[in-house]
């Protein structure tokens, strides 16, 4: 797979995604996932899914992403990237659907790939069709 020098390209971003998986804590999944996103600001967070002997309250790599970002002071993101060693470039679960559509919107580039290297690139947009958003909360 080409390298691409333009730390900005989605390429790029699954690169981070990719190395940052190492550090995946899923002893009980065994299934290690790396994502990155990209701040509006063009920093580049991290995150990697961290299991739990109670399973449920495992953390997705996606969510950890988000709140790297967040705790760095950022609330808008302009690119994402996941990366798992899957057959196919891996779909992000459902679970960080509403953080990356209410912190992105639907236009943010968004790349998926494996570990050996295919890639898929597409929009959040695409990626997260019908998500729950603040709109479904105006009533409250
Ligand atoms: N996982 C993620 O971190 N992100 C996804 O989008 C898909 C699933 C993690 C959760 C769990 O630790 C493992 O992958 C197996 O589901």
């Amino acid at each position: 797979m080409p390298v691409s020098l333009d730390p900005l390209a989605p390429s790029a971003l699954l690169d981070t995604a990719r190395a940052v998986r190492e550090n995946a804590y899923a002893p009980y999944s065994r299934f290690k996932v790396g994502a990155a996103v990209r701040g509006a600001s063009g920093t580049v967070y991290r995150g990697v899914n961290v299991e739990n002997v109670a399973y449920p309250e495992g953390t997705c790599a996606e969510a950890g992403a988000i709140a790297a970002m967040c705790a760095a002071g950022e609330t808008r993101l302009t690119a994402v990237a996941v990366i798992a060693d899957s057959p196919e470039p891996v779909p992000p679960c459902g679970g960080w659907r509403p953080e990356v559509g209410g912190f992105g919107g639907p236009r943010p580039p968004g790349g998926l790939g494996t570990t050996e290297g295919k890639e898929f690139h597409t929009t959040i947009g695409a990626l997260l069709p019908g998500r729950f958003d603040a709109g479904h909360m105006s009533k409250v």
